[in-house]
């Protein structure tokens, strides 16, 4: 078994892209964290009806894009003709929605370090689990650095471990459960990511004590920045890529 790889969880990681400063999960997103100095950023992934690695936060393209309906239910050439920057505003009109290959070139072109948030469309956890890990390792086959997969679905980490061993696995939950030690082990993970509302110091530091690298999210106010960094926190991932400049 290859062994796994590390990721370099900078202090700041641009959520959906470019946070909320640019239509989440495009490429005009990621566009934004390059302008504001970012080295990292976060998107979610899902799989079209026909198996396509693409970016979407929903169950639904409703709210993020011009069109009406389930992802599950669209193939990737419907998914396609959708216009995912409008809703966001004029500027972004006709902003595609992305593969996750299109965002892979865009990354390592850039030099840009890509969380991918396995977000499986429902009832569809162990597959996208393992087609998002398989097609990253291909994506990224080469590269200085690995793409970094997060998931809330324990089901889909798992699938995605069988499947890629070496790409790093973080898991992903709002509220830290009592047995997050025997989950880390088992998933073999990197690294933990909650909700910043959540975590206390002391859980902070026992995370950190015990060997992992620890994500918050979605934090926006500096001030709650500063305090989460003071108790040992690796990286935060922000909405306001204005408000929270990435240093170095
Ligand atoms: O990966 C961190 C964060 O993106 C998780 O929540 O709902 O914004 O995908 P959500
Ligand atoms: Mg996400």
């Amino acid at each position: 078994q290859q062994s796994k790889q590390a990721w370099p969880y900078p202090e700041f990681v641009a959520h959906r892209g470019g946070g909320t400063l640019a239509p989440e999960n495009t490429v005009a997103g990621f566009r934004e964290g390059i302008r504001y100095g970012y080295r990292a950023a976060e998107c979610d992934v899902k799989l079209s009806a026909d198996n396509v690695c693409f970016l979407l936060h929903d169950d639904t393209v409703d709210r993020t894009s011009n069109g009406k309906g389930a992802a599950r239910a669209k193939t990737m050439a419907e998914l396609s003709q959708l216009d995912a920057g409008g809703w966001k505003g004029a500027a972004f009109a006709g902003e595609a929605l992305p593969t996750l290959a299109n965002v892979a070139a865009y990354c390592r072109a850039q030099s840009m370090l890509l969380n991918i948030e396995i977000k499986p469309c429902p009832g569809r956890f162990e597959e996208t689990g393992r087609l998002v890990a398989q097609e990253a390792a291909r994506l990224w086959a080469g590269a200085s650095a690995p793409p970094l997969l997060s998931s809330f679905e324990i089901d889909a980490l798992r699938a995605a471990q069988a499947a890629e061993p070496a790409l790093p696995r973080a898991f992903l939950c709002e509220e830290i459960p009592a047995d997050w030690r025997a989950i880390l082990a088992e998933l073999d993970c990197v690294a933990l990511h909650c909700d910043h509302k959540t975590l206390t110091e002391a859980l902070a530091r026992d995370i950190k004590a015990a060997g992992y690298q620890l994500l918050c999210y979605t934090v926006n106010d500096p001030a709650d920045a500063r305090r989460l960094l003071a108790w040992g926190v690796d990286s935060l991932c922000t909405d306001r890529l204005d408000l929270l400049p990435a240093r170095g």
